[in-house]
């Protein structure tokens, strides 16, 4: 049975990656200038997808007026609130039933970013005849995931989350298929956990436990979980080196004389001076007037920025940011609308900066 519907994460409270996430649903935050989300979505869309749920935060129309119907990717996308809001990941599965129905189906929590395709998968899920099955990856810190456990033969019996003591160095990735009815029918027999949330590795614990074939294989190229400001730069510059030449047209206006080294976007209404340096791979977005600045390599710039007299290494910045400084900018997430602006007498800083904020001086 072929898998043609998925289950998507959108809601949640983000507070690893605040203060960013407190403006901004964290499912679009721009990583290599596009929103999160939009990445699982285009793997689901080449694994043979065609219809998508995605949960949202009660009240959030954000993540919908950014997706839309689904048109863009030829599929069908619908929008449900997770009543009483975030009690855990399985509980967004368990909300969705009423979708999914009979069907087997994917679900995807859409932090996780992945180089790969998750076709292979698919077929082997589909030629298995699994109830269920899990993608791993090798992580240096398997206790911040869950975690398969292996009998002596290499078969897989159990997941633990979060155990303190990780008996092996593989996370089970948020990517998880099922088969008809396996999900809905574990879901009536867990508990919530010690920190109040239905767990997604309690559901496979069950499952095992009562002998259901659960596959599991490990992804192949890298695979990222974006829940940490440190992950979501990581990812972005990883998705940077890894596009195609082609992913890189310009579209802006290049004064003779700016130097552009590597792959360089430049988006639509852009303006790059001729004492600008552009190091590759950079994505610009549209409208940016850039001058008197080293841009790269592995930045995202989103789309209205104004820079002028900075060095931006390795960096997330969003729309509208205007920077007009000398400071040397790496590995720094900069949110929208954000003003850095040069004082030309030491008397003193005039600043307002949100909570939670993180400046290294
Ligand atoms: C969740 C799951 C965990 C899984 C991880 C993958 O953790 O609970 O089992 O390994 O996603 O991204 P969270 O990121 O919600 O802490």
């Amino acid at each position: 049975m072929k898998i043609k519907k998925a289950i998507l994460t959108g809601g949640g409270h983000a507070t690893r990656l605040h203060p960013i996430t407190t403006t901004i649903n964290k499912h679009l935050l721009p990583i290599a200038n596009k929103p999160m989300i939009f990445h699982a979505i285009e793997k689901a869309v080449k694994a043979g997808v065609e219809e998508i749920f995605i949960n949202t935060n009660p009240g959030d129309k954000d993540l919908q007026q950014h997706i839309g119907d689904g048109g863009h990717w030829g599929i069908k996308i619908t929008f449900f609130e997770q009543t009483g809001g975030p009690q855990g990941i399985a509980h967004v599965v368990k909300e969705a039933e009423k979708f999914i129905g009979n069907d087997p189906f994917m679900f995807y929590l859409s932090d996780n970013i992945l180089l790969g395709n998750l076709n292979e998968m698919f077929e082997e899920f589909t030629k298995n005849k699994y109830d269920c099955m899990l993608a791993l990856s090798e992580v240096k810190d398997p206790e911040r995931f869950g975690v398969p456990v292996f009998d002596k033969d290499n078969k897989l019996v159990d997941v633990l989350e979060k155990p303190e003591n990780p008996p092996n160095n593989f996370a089970v990735t948020g990517i998880y298929l099922y088969g008809p009815k396996v999900f809905f029918q574990a879901f009536d027999h867990i508990e919530r956990s010690a920190r109040g949330e239905y767990e997604i590795s309690s559901i496979h614990s069950y499952l095992l436990k009562q002998g259901k074939s659960v596959g599991a294989k490990e992804i192949t190229g890298w695979w990222k979980d974006t829940g940490k400001i440190d992950d979501l730069l990581i990812a972005n510059h990883l998705l940077l080196e890894k596009m195609d030449d082609k992913d890189f047209p310009n579209h802006g206006t290049i004064e003779n004389g700016a130097q552009i080294n590597g792959n360089v976007h430049v988006g639509r209404g852009s303006q790059i001076s001729k004492d600008v340096v552009l190091k590759g791979p950079t994505i610009i977005g549209e409208n940016c007037v850039l001058k008197n600045c080293i841009i790269g390599p592995c930045t995202s710039l989103g789309s209205g920025c104004d820079i002028n007299g900075a060095r931006i290494e390795d960096s997330i910045i969003l729309d509208n940011a205007e920077i007009d400084t000398d400071l040397f900018i790496k590995d720094s997430i900069i949110g929208k609308n954000v003003k850095f602006t040069k004082k030309s007498s030491d008397d003193g800083r005039s600043m307002v900066i949100g909570d939670k904020t993180i400046i290294e001086h």
